[in-house]
């Protein structure tokens, strides 16, 4: 048996076997949702090869339950690139997460803004992505699989319903380009606006490689980003992860009810 599958076994044992409808992976300080599931929590250290707690602002643990009716797979913790050099990082979890049999993939972040109509404590739904990393989950992977299409990245459906779940919230859900850098430094003012040249609308260090793994075993991936400052060079205030941990709840709540309303209505 592959490890996934062993995995999702010892899941099933726990949680019961039904496949949940979404995968959620929580960003810093956007755990809370977590907390208001109906189900079973399992740490990642029970589950082996599942990333170790390695950023302040998330809770190492997937919860497995049921949220506004529909049966979630939430994911408290995520890896990400930048603390392992691993853009795969997060395989395992996600490989996990299609043995359960879930397809629908819902990614939150923390990201700094490009644009002034984007402000500090408001949500931002990913219509694209720039990887500007210089990496990519997949290098390695040996099957004919790993050339996957990326045009439908972010799932157009999920999109809408997002949009659509986010205006019968009254919450402003603007929707732009999420460029990925790798951190764990924050960006500079120049490389800020290279890339708002690039076309990006928003920054993070997450995300990214999720969805290219997430395509790559065939998951439908919405991101949505909570905006905790604005990119390097744009604003005075200053940015750190203390900053962003500090932001974070101030959009989460937005989120939550956006989440919460999509899933309900999905
Ligand atoms: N840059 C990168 N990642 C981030 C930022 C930022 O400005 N804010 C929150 N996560």
């Amino acid at each position: 048996m592959s490890k996934s599958a062993e995995l999702a076994q010892l899941i099933r044992d726990r949680a019961g076997s039904d496949a949940p409808e979404y995968g959620l992976i929580l960003g810093s300080g956007l755990g809370h949702l977590s907390a208001q599931i109906d189900g079973v929590a399992i740490p990642y250290d029970d589950l082996p090869g599942f990333p170790h707690a390695g950023v302040s602002g998330h809770v190492p643990q997937l919860v497995i339950g049921t949220l506004e009716g529909r049966r979630v797979a939430v994911f408290g913790g995520r890896s990400h690139y930048y603390e392992s050099g691993r853009a795969d990082a997060m395989r395992l979890p996600l490989e996990v997460l299609a043995a359960l049999g879930t397809d629908k993939l819902i990614l939150t972040n923390a990201a700094g803004s490009l644009r002034p109509d984007i402000a500090p404590g408001d949500l931002m739904l990913l219509s694209d992505h720039i990887a500007f990393a210089g990496t990519n989950p997949l290098i390695g992977e040996r099957s004919d699989a790993r050339f996957v299409p990326m045009t439908q990245a972010h799932d157009s459906q999920m999109r809408d319903a997002l949009t659509a779940a986010a205006l019968a919230e009254n919450i402003q859900l603007p929707d732009g380009v999420y460029c990925w850098f790798s951190g764990p430094s924050f960006e500079t003012p120049a490389e800020i606006r290279a890339a708002r040249t690039l076309g990006a609308d928003a920054v993070g260090m997450s995300t990214v490689p999720e969805i290219i793994l997430g395509r790559f075993l065939g998951l439908r991936c919405a991101a949505i980003s909570v905006i905790t400052n604005m990119g390097a060079g744009l604003s005075d205030e200053s940015i750190s992860h203390d900053h962003t941990k500090a932001m974070a709840p101030i959009g989460a709540s937005k989120l939550e009810a956006v989440l919460r309303r999509f899933l309900r209505d999905g």
